[in-house]
Protein backbone atom coordinates (compact mmCIF):
# COMPACT_ATOMS: atom_id res chain seq x y z
CA UNK A 1 0.00 0.00 0.00
CA UNK A 2 1.29 3.51 -0.78
CA UNK A 3 0.64 6.69 0.88
CA UNK A 4 -0.27 8.51 -1.91
CA UNK A 5 -1.97 7.54 -4.94
CA UNK A 6 -2.23 9.51 -7.58
CA UNK A 7 -4.97 9.33 -10.30
CA UNK A 8 -3.73 10.91 -13.75
CA UNK A 9 0.02 10.75 -15.46
CA UNK A 10 -0.48 14.16 -17.08
CA UNK A 11 1.45 17.08 -15.68
CA UNK A 12 -0.78 17.84 -13.11
CA UNK A 13 -0.73 14.29 -11.53
CA UNK A 14 3.17 13.52 -12.39
CA UNK A 15 4.08 17.27 -10.54
CA UNK A 16 1.82 16.33 -7.61
CA UNK A 17 3.47 12.97 -7.67
CA UNK A 18 7.13 14.10 -7.38
CA UNK A 19 6.76 17.07 -4.62
CA UNK A 20 5.07 14.63 -2.72
CA UNK A 21 7.71 12.15 -2.93
CA UNK A 22 10.23 14.73 -2.28
CA UNK A 23 8.32 14.96 1.25
CA UNK A 24 9.22 11.30 1.72
CA UNK A 25 6.14 10.18 0.94
CA UNK A 26 5.69 6.91 -0.79
CA UNK A 27 3.58 7.18 -4.43
CA UNK A 28 1.71 6.09 -6.58
CA UNK A 29 0.60 6.76 -9.85
CA UNK A 30 -1.98 5.11 -12.09
CA UNK A 31 -2.63 6.08 -16.06
CA UNK A 32 -2.67 4.40 -18.86
CA UNK A 33 -0.82 6.66 -21.36
CA UNK A 34 0.72 9.35 -19.07
CA UNK A 35 1.04 12.77 -21.13
CA UNK A 36 -1.50 11.70 -23.66
CA UNK A 37 -4.74 14.09 -22.82
CA UNK A 38 -4.55 17.38 -22.31
CA UNK A 39 -0.76 17.77 -21.92
CA UNK A 40 0.03 16.71 -25.29
CA UNK A 41 -1.79 19.39 -26.71
CA UNK A 42 -1.18 22.44 -24.49
CA UNK A 43 0.76 25.05 -26.02
CA UNK A 44 2.59 25.80 -22.98
CA UNK A 45 1.08 29.32 -22.52
CA UNK A 46 2.40 30.33 -19.10
CA UNK A 47 -0.31 33.63 -19.30
CA UNK A 48 -2.26 34.60 -16.35
CA UNK A 49 -2.37 38.09 -17.49
CA UNK A 50 -3.09 37.27 -21.16
CA UNK A 51 -5.79 34.36 -20.07
CA UNK A 52 -7.72 36.21 -17.48
CA UNK A 53 -11.09 37.00 -17.86
CA UNK A 54 -12.89 39.97 -16.64
CA UNK A 55 -13.67 39.36 -12.98
CA UNK A 56 -11.28 36.63 -12.80
CA UNK A 57 -8.90 38.37 -10.06
CA UNK A 58 -9.45 35.39 -7.53
CA UNK A 59 -7.88 33.05 -10.67
CA UNK A 60 -5.37 35.69 -11.73
CA UNK A 61 -3.82 35.98 -7.83
CA UNK A 62 -3.05 32.18 -8.21
CA UNK A 63 -2.23 32.26 -11.48
CA UNK A 64 0.54 34.97 -10.43
CA UNK A 65 1.62 33.13 -8.20
CA UNK A 66 2.68 30.06 -10.23
CA UNK A 67 4.29 32.59 -12.68
CA UNK A 68 6.43 33.29 -10.06
CA UNK A 69 7.20 29.72 -9.19
CA UNK A 70 8.13 28.87 -12.74
CA UNK A 71 11.85 30.02 -13.44
CA UNK A 72 12.66 28.01 -10.10
CA UNK A 73 10.06 25.18 -11.07
CA UNK A 74 11.86 24.31 -14.59
CA UNK A 75 15.47 24.49 -12.98
CA UNK A 76 14.01 21.76 -10.57
CA UNK A 77 12.81 19.70 -13.27
CA UNK A 78 15.99 19.86 -15.51
CA UNK A 79 17.99 19.25 -12.91
CA UNK A 80 15.92 16.98 -11.41
CA UNK A 81 14.94 15.09 -15.10
CA UNK A 82 17.99 15.82 -16.95
CA UNK A 83 16.57 17.66 -19.89
CA UNK A 84 15.42 20.85 -20.98
CA UNK A 85 11.58 22.29 -20.44
CA UNK A 86 11.96 25.03 -23.10
CA UNK A 87 10.63 27.93 -20.83
CA UNK A 88 10.83 30.86 -22.72
CA UNK A 89 10.21 34.19 -21.03
CA UNK A 90 10.30 36.65 -24.25
CA UNK A 91 6.50 38.13 -22.93
CA UNK A 92 3.19 38.56 -24.78
CA UNK A 93 1.99 40.40 -27.82
CA UNK A 94 -1.89 41.02 -27.82
CA UNK A 95 -2.70 42.68 -31.41
CA UNK A 96 -5.74 44.35 -32.49
CA UNK A 97 -6.90 44.94 -36.40
CA UNK A 98 -9.41 46.97 -36.00
CA UNK A 99 -10.88 50.17 -34.22
CA UNK A 100 -13.17 47.98 -31.88
CA UNK A 101 -10.08 45.51 -31.56
CA UNK A 102 -7.53 48.63 -30.12
CA UNK A 103 -11.16 49.74 -28.17
CA UNK A 104 -10.82 46.19 -26.83
CA UNK A 105 -7.06 46.54 -25.81
CA UNK A 106 -7.37 49.86 -24.37
CA UNK A 107 -10.16 48.68 -22.27
CA UNK A 108 -8.30 45.60 -21.04
CA UNK A 109 -4.94 47.76 -20.28
CA UNK A 110 -6.79 50.35 -18.14
CA UNK A 111 -8.18 46.73 -16.12
CA UNK A 112 -5.00 45.67 -15.89
CA UNK A 113 -3.16 48.88 -14.84
CA UNK A 114 -6.49 49.04 -12.31
CA UNK A 115 -5.55 45.27 -10.96
CA UNK A 116 -1.19 46.97 -10.80
CA UNK A 117 -0.66 44.74 -13.79
CA UNK A 118 2.38 44.84 -15.92
CA UNK A 119 1.04 45.28 -18.88
CA UNK A 120 2.46 48.28 -21.90
CA UNK A 121 0.54 49.91 -24.75
CA UNK A 122 2.14 49.52 -28.33
CA UNK A 123 1.51 51.74 -31.43
CA UNK A 124 1.65 49.37 -34.80
CA UNK A 125 5.19 50.45 -35.21
CA UNK A 126 6.03 49.20 -32.21
CA UNK A 127 4.08 46.02 -31.99
CA UNK A 128 5.59 45.46 -35.37
CA UNK A 129 9.25 46.41 -34.17
CA UNK A 130 8.97 43.56 -32.09
CA UNK A 131 7.75 40.77 -34.16
CA UNK A 132 8.21 42.28 -37.41
CA UNK A 133 6.57 39.37 -39.02
CA UNK A 134 2.94 40.75 -37.98
CA UNK A 135 0.77 41.71 -40.76
CA UNK A 136 0.92 45.79 -41.95
CA UNK A 137 -2.67 45.47 -40.71
CA UNK A 138 -2.20 45.70 -37.50
CA UNK A 139 -3.49 48.68 -35.67
CA UNK A 140 -2.05 48.55 -31.95
CA UNK A 141 -0.54 46.12 -29.12
CA UNK A 142 -0.64 45.18 -25.61
CA UNK A 143 3.03 43.83 -24.98
CA UNK A 144 2.81 41.84 -20.91
CA UNK A 145 6.41 40.88 -20.69
CA UNK A 146 5.69 38.68 -17.48
CA UNK A 147 3.51 35.86 -19.52
CA UNK A 148 5.94 33.13 -20.75
CA UNK A 149 5.48 29.76 -22.14
CA UNK A 150 6.93 26.28 -21.78
CA UNK A 151 7.14 23.34 -24.20
CA UNK A 152 4.54 21.29 -22.27
CA UNK A 153 5.90 17.58 -23.87
CA UNK A 154 9.07 18.18 -22.99
CA UNK A 155 7.96 19.52 -19.59
CA UNK A 156 5.86 16.04 -19.41
CA UNK A 157 8.83 13.92 -20.04
CA UNK A 158 11.36 15.34 -17.91
CA UNK A 159 9.08 14.95 -15.17
CA UNK A 160 8.51 11.47 -15.78
CA UNK A 161 12.12 10.91 -15.26
CA UNK A 162 12.37 13.46 -12.81
CA UNK A 163 9.38 11.50 -11.06
CA UNK A 164 10.40 8.05 -11.11
CA UNK A 165 13.90 9.09 -9.90
CA UNK A 166 12.39 10.16 -6.68
CA UNK A 167 10.59 6.64 -6.56
CA UNK A 168 7.22 7.15 -7.95
CA UNK A 169 5.66 4.41 -8.89
CA UNK A 170 3.90 3.77 -12.42
CA UNK A 171 0.98 1.61 -12.61
CA UNK A 172 0.38 1.53 -16.55
CA UNK A 173 -3.15 0.57 -16.72
CA UNK A 174 -6.76 2.85 -16.82
CA UNK A 175 -8.46 4.31 -13.69
CA UNK A 176 -11.76 2.91 -13.65
CA UNK A 177 -13.29 3.80 -10.11
CA UNK A 178 -12.32 4.82 -6.88
CA UNK A 179 -12.41 2.64 -4.46
CA UNK A 180 -13.88 3.70 -1.05
CA UNK A 181 -14.70 1.45 2.19
CA UNK A 182 -16.36 2.71 4.80
CA UNK A 183 -16.99 6.18 3.27
CA UNK A 184 -13.43 6.75 2.83
CA UNK A 185 -11.33 7.27 -0.49
CA UNK A 186 -8.94 4.08 0.10
CA UNK A 187 -7.39 3.44 -3.42
CA UNK A 188 -8.23 3.40 -6.93
CA UNK A 189 -9.71 0.73 -9.36
CA UNK A 190 -8.08 -0.16 -12.97
CA UNK A 191 -9.01 -1.62 -15.79
CA UNK A 192 -7.37 -4.81 -15.70
CA UNK A 193 -9.38 -5.92 -12.52
CA UNK A 194 -6.51 -4.91 -9.80
CA UNK A 195 -6.24 -2.37 -6.95
CA UNK A 196 -4.09 0.12 -5.81
CA UNK A 197 -4.37 0.71 -2.55
CA UNK A 198 -3.01 3.98 -0.77
CA UNK A 199 -3.87 6.36 2.63
CA UNK A 200 -4.71 9.04 0.48
CA UNK A 201 -5.64 9.36 -3.10
CA UNK A 202 -5.10 12.61 -5.35
CA UNK A 203 -7.89 12.86 -8.30
CA UNK A 204 -5.92 14.44 -11.22
CA UNK A 205 -7.78 13.07 -14.46
CA UNK A 206 -8.39 16.19 -15.96
CA UNK A 207 -11.40 16.40 -18.27
CA UNK A 208 -12.49 13.09 -16.67
CA UNK A 209 -12.45 13.88 -12.89
CA UNK A 210 -15.95 14.79 -13.22
CA UNK A 211 -18.06 11.42 -13.14
CA UNK A 212 -15.20 9.02 -12.01
CA UNK A 213 -17.15 5.58 -10.71
CA UNK A 214 -17.42 5.60 -6.67
CA UNK A 215 -16.92 9.38 -6.48
CA UNK A 216 -19.94 11.79 -6.00
CA UNK A 217 -19.90 14.11 -9.22
CA UNK A 218 -17.49 17.21 -9.66
CA UNK A 219 -18.45 20.07 -11.53
CA UNK A 220 -15.54 19.26 -14.18
CA UNK A 221 -16.80 18.85 -18.21
CA UNK A 222 -14.55 18.49 -20.82
CA UNK A 223 -13.85 21.72 -23.18
CA UNK A 224 -12.81 20.13 -26.42
CA UNK A 225 -9.74 22.18 -28.38
CA UNK A 226 -8.10 21.78 -31.35
CA UNK A 227 -4.56 22.77 -31.83
CA UNK A 228 -1.50 22.52 -34.63
CA UNK A 229 1.68 22.25 -34.63
CA UNK A 230 3.82 23.64 -37.63
CA UNK A 231 7.46 22.87 -38.55
CA UNK A 232 10.14 25.77 -40.33
CA UNK A 233 9.20 28.75 -38.10
CA UNK A 234 12.84 29.54 -37.18
CA UNK A 235 12.76 32.95 -35.70
CA UNK A 236 9.48 34.26 -37.00
CA UNK A 237 8.02 35.08 -33.59
CA UNK A 238 10.29 36.34 -30.76
CA UNK A 239 7.30 35.60 -27.94
CA UNK A 240 4.17 34.35 -27.96
CA UNK A 241 1.13 36.41 -30.35
CA UNK A 242 -2.61 36.79 -29.65
CA UNK A 243 -5.39 38.02 -31.37
CA UNK A 244 -9.32 38.19 -31.92
CA UNK A 245 -9.52 38.07 -35.12
CA UNK A 246 -13.37 38.12 -36.60
CA UNK A 247 -14.53 37.46 -32.60
CA UNK A 248 -12.13 34.26 -32.57
CA UNK A 249 -9.80 34.05 -30.32
CA UNK A 250 -6.15 32.78 -31.78
CA UNK A 251 -2.88 32.59 -30.31
CA UNK A 252 0.74 31.74 -31.61
CA UNK A 253 3.17 30.20 -29.28
CA UNK A 254 6.93 29.42 -30.54
CA UNK A 255 8.73 26.73 -29.20
CA UNK A 256 12.13 24.44 -29.54
CA UNK A 257 13.26 23.06 -32.90
CA UNK A 258 11.70 25.89 -35.18
CA UNK A 259 8.08 24.87 -34.14
CA UNK A 260 5.13 26.71 -33.74
CA UNK A 261 1.92 26.02 -32.16
CA UNK A 262 -1.30 27.57 -33.42
CA UNK A 263 -4.20 27.41 -30.70
CA UNK A 264 -6.74 26.73 -29.99
CA UNK A 265 -11.01 26.00 -30.58
CA UNK A 266 -12.92 26.24 -27.50
CA UNK A 267 -16.34 24.17 -28.17
CA UNK A 268 -18.20 22.27 -25.78
CA UNK A 269 -18.61 18.85 -27.53
CA UNK A 270 -17.83 16.39 -24.97
CA UNK A 271 -15.74 13.85 -25.63
CA UNK A 272 -15.29 14.24 -29.05
CA UNK A 273 -11.85 13.61 -30.43
CA UNK A 274 -12.44 14.61 -33.86
CA UNK A 275 -9.98 17.22 -35.51
CA UNK A 276 -12.27 19.13 -38.02
CA UNK A 277 -12.12 20.30 -40.93
CA UNK A 278 -13.59 23.63 -39.85
CA UNK A 279 -11.72 23.89 -36.92
CA UNK A 280 -8.18 23.61 -39.11
CA UNK A 281 -9.48 26.05 -40.94
CA UNK A 282 -10.62 28.67 -38.80
CA UNK A 283 -6.83 28.21 -36.90
CA UNK A 284 -4.28 28.35 -40.10
CA UNK A 285 -6.79 31.40 -41.85
CA UNK A 286 -6.60 33.95 -38.62
CA UNK A 287 -3.10 33.07 -37.95
CA UNK A 288 -1.99 33.57 -41.83
CA UNK A 289 -4.23 36.92 -41.03
CA UNK A 290 -1.84 37.71 -37.57
CA UNK A 291 1.22 36.42 -39.41
CA UNK A 292 1.20 35.67 -43.40
CA UNK A 293 4.45 34.36 -43.20
CA UNK A 294 2.81 31.26 -41.61
CA UNK A 295 1.62 29.97 -45.01
CA UNK A 296 4.74 28.62 -45.63
CA UNK A 297 5.22 26.38 -42.90
CA UNK A 298 4.88 22.83 -42.62
CA UNK A 299 1.25 21.64 -40.70
CA UNK A 300 3.08 18.63 -38.92
CA UNK A 301 0.42 17.89 -36.66
CA UNK A 302 -3.52 18.35 -35.68
CA UNK A 303 -4.97 17.44 -32.81
CA UNK A 304 -8.07 17.97 -30.51
CA UNK A 305 -7.89 17.21 -26.36
CA UNK A 306 -10.16 18.28 -23.52
CA UNK A 307 -9.86 21.12 -21.19
CA UNK A 308 -11.53 20.28 -17.65
CA UNK A 309 -13.61 23.18 -17.65
CA UNK A 310 -15.27 24.49 -14.57
CA UNK A 311 -18.28 27.02 -13.75
CA UNK A 312 -15.78 29.68 -12.74
CA UNK A 313 -13.24 28.36 -14.90
CA UNK A 314 -10.41 27.97 -11.96
CA UNK A 315 -9.36 24.61 -10.55
CA UNK A 316 -10.04 22.43 -7.61
CA UNK A 317 -7.68 22.27 -5.14
CA UNK A 318 -7.70 20.70 -1.53
CA UNK A 319 -9.91 18.11 0.26
CA UNK A 320 -12.46 16.26 -2.04
CA UNK A 321 -16.03 15.41 -1.49
CA UNK A 322 -14.72 12.29 0.91
CA UNK A 323 -12.52 11.35 3.69
CA UNK A 324 -8.78 9.91 2.10
CA UNK A 325 -10.01 12.03 -1.32
CA UNK A 326 -7.88 15.46 -2.49
CA UNK A 327 -8.71 17.32 -5.82
CA UNK A 328 -6.02 18.58 -8.30
CA UNK A 329 -7.62 19.06 -11.23
CA UNK A 330 -10.17 21.34 -12.76
CA UNK A 331 -7.67 23.61 -14.23
CA UNK A 332 -9.16 24.29 -17.56
CA UNK A 333 -7.05 26.79 -19.83
CA UNK A 334 -4.42 27.04 -17.29
CA UNK A 335 -3.11 23.30 -16.32
CA UNK A 336 0.90 24.21 -17.76
CA UNK A 337 0.97 27.74 -15.71
CA UNK A 338 -1.17 26.35 -12.85
CA UNK A 339 1.29 23.08 -12.34
CA UNK A 340 4.29 24.34 -10.06
CA UNK A 341 1.51 25.87 -7.67
CA UNK A 342 -0.97 22.70 -7.75
CA UNK A 343 2.11 20.37 -7.01
CA UNK A 344 3.48 22.71 -4.04
CA UNK A 345 -0.15 22.53 -2.06
CA UNK A 346 -0.88 19.42 -3.13
CA UNK A 347 2.44 17.83 -1.80
CA UNK A 348 1.72 20.32 1.66
CA UNK A 349 -1.16 19.18 2.37
CA UNK A 350 -0.60 14.86 2.02
CA UNK A 351 2.11 15.90 3.98
CA UNK A 352 1.01 18.43 6.75
CA UNK A 353 -2.80 17.86 6.61
CA UNK A 354 -2.57 22.26 5.67
CA UNK A 355 -3.93 23.74 2.67
CA UNK A 356 -1.66 26.45 2.16
CA UNK A 357 -3.49 29.87 2.13
CA UNK A 358 -2.61 30.73 -1.84
CA UNK A 359 -5.17 27.51 -2.51
CA UNK A 360 -7.86 28.29 -0.65
CA UNK A 361 -10.42 29.81 -2.41
CA UNK A 362 -10.37 27.02 -4.75
CA UNK A 363 -11.63 24.21 -2.89
CA UNK A 364 -14.93 22.29 -4.40
CA UNK A 365 -16.93 23.36 -1.69
CA UNK A 366 -17.62 26.99 -2.92
CA UNK A 367 -19.70 25.11 -5.59
CA UNK A 368 -21.66 23.92 -2.52
CA UNK A 369 -22.74 20.34 -2.04
N1 LIG B 1 -4.42 28.00 -22.50
C1 LIG B 1 -4.87 28.02 -23.81
C2 LIG B 1 -5.99 27.15 -24.13
O1 LIG B 1 -6.53 26.47 -23.29
O2 LIG B 1 -6.36 27.12 -25.28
Amino acid sequence: MSDVAVAGGGLIGLSTAWRAAQRGLSVTVVDDSPGTGASAAAAGMLAPVTEAGYREEALLRLGLASVERWPAFAADVERAGGTPVGLRTAGTLVVGFDEDDVRELTALHAYQRELGLDAERLTPREARRREPSLTPRVRGGLLVAGDHSVDGRALHAALLRAAQDAGVRLVRDRVTALRVDGGRAVGLETADGGTVAAGTVVLALGAHSGALPGMPPLPVRPVKGQILRLAGAGDLLEGTVRAVVRGRQVYLVPYAGDRLIVGATTEDRGFDPTVTAGGVHDLLHDAIDVVPGISELELVETLARWRPGTPDNAPLLGPGPLPGLVLATGHHRNGVLLTPVTAEVTAELLATGVLPEVAVPFTADRFGR
